[in-house]
């Protein structure tokens, strides 16, 4: 009885092995690959985090386009020196609503993770269009193009349905007034409640009054990076894990 299916016995029947490895291997498998179906309830939702407003989400697509994560990373890590300079350790459900997320592993330019709220628009604007004028010793290139090219959004409302496939959570109230809430946040003077009731904390920027420009739709998603989350409320401490 005894070794009977012992190691050795196992060895020598190639087909026993065969079955009794694929079995090892699909458990391994298994336990790896199902979490990620349950991805919803696998990262752990902190108060705060909201879908991108469609202006934000627009200047986000700017960023990509402009290959912004070249030389900035959005992913602070939880390191002291990190920490000190840049604030708060990312959380995963900060990035929760990115597709793709903009981690980036460069850093030729600080990280961008919570550059929300540390500048005023009109640094952005300034720093944008002519980064060397704010910091001289900057090596940023000159983005002053964006500030003349109008913003296309005449798809945002698919844009934003698109990604509800993905499992971004906008409700069709927001899908439905998408071009109106990205107009409310680039137009001075507009009224923004509606805007700022959907997505809490947006941002509204200056604009120009005539049109929207890729330019407006970037600056909006600087400011909103890293201020969803209130650190300072601890009952968004009890959440991260
Ligand atoms: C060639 C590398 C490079 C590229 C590409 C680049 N940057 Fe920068 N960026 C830098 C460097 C270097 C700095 C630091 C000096 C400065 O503030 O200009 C910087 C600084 C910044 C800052 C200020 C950050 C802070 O905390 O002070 C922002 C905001 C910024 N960049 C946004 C962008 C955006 C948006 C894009 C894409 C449109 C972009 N950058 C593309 C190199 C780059």
């Amino acid at each position: 009885m005894a070794g009977r299916f012992s190691h050795a016995s196992i060895e020598k029947h190639a087909y026993v092995l065969l079955i009794l490895a694929l079995l090892t291997i699909s458990i391994g498998g298994i336990v790896e690959i199902v979490p990620l179906f349950t991805i919803e309830t696998t990262v752990e939702h902190v108060k705060g985090v909201r879908p991108y407003s469609p202006l934000e989400q627009a200047g986000r697509d700017i960023y990509v386009r402009e290959g912004c994560y070249l030389c900035h990373s959005q992913m602070i890590r939880s390191l002291r020196d990190e920490v000190e300079r840049y604030g708060h350790y990312s959380l995963a459900a900060e990035s929760m609503y990115d597709h793709p997320f903009q981690w980036g592993s460069r850093r030729i330019g600080p990280d961008l993770a919570r550059v929300g709220g540390k500048y005023s628009n009109d640094w952005h604007y300034g720093h944008l269009i002519n980064p060397q004028s704010l910091v001289p010793e900057s090596l940023m290139p000159k983005y002053a193009f964006l500030a003349e090219t109008p913003l296309a959004y005449g798809n945002i409302a698919e844009k934003l349905k698109t990604l509800r496939i993905v499992g971004v959570p906008y409700s069709d109230d927001e899908v439905t007034n998408a071009k109106a809430d990205l107009e409310a946040q680039a137009t001075p003077g507009a009224d923004t409640d509606a805007l700022v009731k959907r997505y809490p904390k947006a941002i509204a920027v200056p604009g120009n009054g005539k049109s929207v420009t890729e330019l407006d739709a970037l600056v909006a998603y600087l400011q909103v990076l890293g201020t969803m989350v209130d650190f300072a409320d601890p009952s968004a401490e009890n959440l991260q894990q």
